[in-house]
């Protein structure tokens, strides 16, 4: 692949295609979509992460034990305090406020107060507002309560999340608190004590392809195979991004393939990456450094760099102990560029490391 050419396919991936809910290859199905030219159903005001916010829980896409867990406290209605943790973008929010809603129904709105970190949430807030939200009379169905939403809740200073204690035993026959979070280690431990903790995970490339493969084809969108591997890829596990990166090339571009979808999100293209390890391998230091002074000229900074080397190293195709060699050498490069030693020099030197790690794995 020629250093300035990123129009290449990515490889095949098997996807669960959600329309039919059986297994199909990627390439097989996906590459002869065409550009549509029917009415454009997307209305470009909504960003898609709030059109296909997930309502109820069958919608929620990934870290199923832990959905099951919240559909069973919801069922019988008595829920406890709860925490959500875990990255962002995996569907906390999105949670917590199906749950509310599922438990409420049409008294969602006089019965839920949803503070988050644009809120002001300290303690004079906590000791207030929300003393007198949970006084406040709302007519429910027997055996529900009122729920308080602490949104981004890691984000409250100690003094506040102190003073949330007492709180939550106070009105705990009226009101349940539910916590979402992106840290729990920065939620103080009495409160975690008063809470059952659930643990989201990244969602696996699986799940996001599934999702947006959803959401391109009820917004008729045009796209090709390597487009949405490399959304796919650009995400990481977080379906806010996938979604956001989906709908800013299908706007930007009108239609979604691989080169598209990395000149809206500017991060080293992964072919490129992949071609200069696979020279690497090959022991060919001069070829793989052309790539890398060219990464370095389009003004990446290196830490992007070197996080997008370990991601597709992490699937390259080559010998195993040689894979091994690769992330060892990959991990000590990043270590030191997070502690500032990030120049092309240091980026070159991993290049050099990796081809005589190549040449001893040969040899
Ligand atoms: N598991 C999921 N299933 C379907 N859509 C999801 C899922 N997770 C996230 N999304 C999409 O991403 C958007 C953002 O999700 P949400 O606000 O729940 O993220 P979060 O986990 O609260 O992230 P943060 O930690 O940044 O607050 C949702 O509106 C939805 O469109
Ligand atoms: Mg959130």
């Amino acid at each position: 692949m020629e250093v300035d050419n990123t129009e290449e396919t990515a490889s095949t991936t098997a996807v669960i295609d959600p329309m039919e809910g059986s297994s199909t290859s990627i390439n097989d199905e996906l590459t002869t979509v065409t550009p549509q030219t029917k009415t454009v159903k997307s209305d470009l005001n909504m960003p898609w992460i709030e059109k296909y916010r997930p309502k109820s829980f069958t919608d929620i896409v990934g870290n199923e034990e832990t959905v099951l867990r919240l559909e069973k406290f919801s069922s019988c209605g008595n829920v406890p305090n709860i925490i959500i943790a875990g990255p962002p973008g995996v569907g906390k929010t999105t949670t917590i406020l199906a749950l509310a809603r599922i438990l409420l129904g049409s008294a969602f709105k006089e019965a839920v107060l949803e503070l988050n970190a644009s809120s002001d949430r300290g303690i004079e807030t906590v000791r207030n507002k929300i003393k007198m939200f949970a006084q406040q009379k709302v007519t429910l169905p027997p055996g529900r309560h009122k729920i308080i939403i602490l949104d981004e809740a890691d984000s409250m200073t100690d003094g506040a999340q102190q003073a949330l204690r007492r709180t939550m035993e106070l009105w705990s026959n009226t009101t349940r608190f539910a916590l979402a979070c992106n840290n729990s280690d920065k939620i103080i431990e009495a409160i975690q004590s008063r809470c059952a903790m659930l643990r989201y995970g990244k969602l696996s490339d699986q799940e996001i392809m599934t999702q947006i493969l959803k959401v391109c084809k009820s917004e008729e969108v045009s796209f090709s195979s390597d487009g949405l591997e490399a959304v796919v890829f650009t995400a990481q596990g977080d379906m806010r991004q996938a979604l956001n990166n989906l709908q800013s090339t299908w706007n930007g571009f009108r239609h979604v393939n691989s080169a598209n979808v990395f000149k809206v999100c500017d991060e080293p293209h992964p072919l490129l990456v992949k071609e200069m390890l696979l020279e690497c391998a090959d022991q060919n230091i001069s070829k793989a450094y052309k790539i890398m002074a060219h990464l370095w000229k389009l003004g990446y900074a290196p830490e992007d760099i070197i996080t997008n080397i370990f991601r597709v190293a992490k699937h390259l195709e080559i010998k195993e102990s040689l894979k091994l060699k690769f992330i060892q050498e990959i991990g000590m490069v990043h270590i030191r560029i997070v502690e500032g030693m990030n120049s092309l020099l240091q980026l070159s030197g991993l290049l050099a490391k990796l081809c005589t790690a190549a040449a001893i794995t040969v040899n």
